[in-house]
């Protein structure tokens, strides 16, 4: 098997995600290019760490480039303040200058954590992305949205900043845990319903062996960030198109702040479940057929995934609750809501206007049947 390359295209900017086995035992060759003096600064978790962190160091060294690393707590918490002002003050102990480049080995906390190290340290590092998580190969590590989450809410406060390079070595994802892996397939699917109805096709056919079968697998890993990589070349900071990413992510944002972004619903569970409930309102407002919602359940039923509000564990607010959580600070309960809809599997859109009583009622639906 070979590595494939994506470009995302952004001028000054640009980079590459190269995508493939063998790329943490690679990525002392990898990374050697981008660096002005043999060191590096690795930001990383404790799970991560105790079974990534050794090949990849051993890696970097057979390149003659030393590195050190912190590991910090596994999990959502880490991605604040208190991890947040840790990691940058270990940076600066460890020197890392200017012209210096930070490694981010990790899911999408570690990701986002770094990235946002990254930004601000000395106004502005270069970092590379090393995503460890199937939902970090596919999403978090390409576009350069990095940050943490306040008390306030997730990620209310970070940076955009472009990472230098992607290595997403499809190896490591074999270490991951079943659910992370279909949580992370969440968003692999997105793309097929957002702008690909023929990656959609061969994901129902192919998506059960994705675990097992490195090729497939990378093909997945492939065809996602490559349409990531297009979306956000055309819409850096998300003015516009970049929102279709969004798919199903305002019915999943309200999911999770109703289960208190706890283990009950893993976020790529909420996309699954949102996407279902984006087309099922796609299909009320008469934008696509009953056979598209159909089809994408079925999909997900046979992937053993999450497809219903009945799925998420313990209690769940009515639906003017979620409906608030929703529209939450834009006063628009009773108004007009922005969603991505699709006029059918592979064809969403932007829609400005969504009578909040139309989502209300697809709520209740889906409620009443928990
Ligand atoms: N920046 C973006 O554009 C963007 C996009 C989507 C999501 N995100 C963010 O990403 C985060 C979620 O990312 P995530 O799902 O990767 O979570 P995560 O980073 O917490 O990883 C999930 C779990 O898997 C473990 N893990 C990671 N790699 C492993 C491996 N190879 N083997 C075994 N265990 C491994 C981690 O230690 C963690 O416990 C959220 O904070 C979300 O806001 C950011
Ligand atoms: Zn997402």
């Amino acid at each position: 098997m070979t590595v494939d390359a994506v470009r995302v295209e952004l001028g000054a900017r640009a980079y590459e995600v190269r995508i493939g086995p063998g790329l943490i035992a690679r990525a002392g060759a990898e990374i050697a290019p981008l660096l002005r003096r043999p060191k590096l600064a690795i930001l990383t978790d404790e799970t991560v760490a105790g079974l990534h962190l050794a090949p990849f160091q051993a890696a970097l060294a057979e390149a003659g480039i030393a590195s050190s690393a912190l590991a910090l707590p596994a999990g959502e918490a880490t991605k604040g303040w208190e991890q947040f002002s840790r990691a940058v003050e270990w940076l600066l102990e460890e020197k890392v200058e200017r012209r210096d480049v930070v490694v981010a080995l990790g899911g999408g906390v570690i990701g986002d954590l770094a990235g946002f190290a990254a930004a601000v340290l000395r106004r502005g590092v270069r970092f590379v992305q090393v995503p460890t998580t199937l939902l970090a190969q596919v999403d978090s590590s390409v576009g350069g949205k990095t940050g943490i989450n306040t008390a306030q809410g997730k990620n209310l406060v970070g940076a955009f900043h472009q990472p230098s390079l992607v290595l997403a070595d499809i190896g490591v994802l074999e270490t991951l845990p079943a659910r992370d892996f279909l949580a992370g397939y969440g968003e692999v699917v997105k793309y097929g319903l957002l702008g690909d109805a023929d990656f959609f096709e061969w994901l129902e056919g192919a998506a059960p062996r994705l675990a097992s079968d490195p090729e497939a697998r990378q093909r997945a890993v492939r065809r996602s960030v490559e349409m990531k990589a297009e979306i956000v070349a055309r819409d850096e900071t998300e003015e516009g198109d970049r929102a279709l990413l969004n798919l199903g992510h305002t019915f999943c944002h309200a999911l999770e702040k109703a289960t208190g972004y706890s283990d009950r619903l893993l976020h790529g569970e909420g996309v699954a479940i949102g996407c279902a409930l984006a087309f099922e309102l796609s299909q009320h407002m008469g934008l696509c057929p009953q056979e598209a919602p159909s089809r994408l359940r079925a999909h997900l039923r046979a992937m053993g995934m999450k497809v219903d509000l009945r799925d998420i564990p313990g209690d769940l607010p009515d639906a003017e609750g979620l409906l608030r959580l929703m529209a939450q600070d834009k006063k628009v309960v009773d108004g007009k809501l922005r969603f991505i809809l699709a006029r059918g599997i592979g064809a969403a859109f932007v829609a400005e206007d969504v009578p909040g009583d139309l989502v209300r009622r697809i709520l209740q639906e889906a409620l009443a049947t928990r």
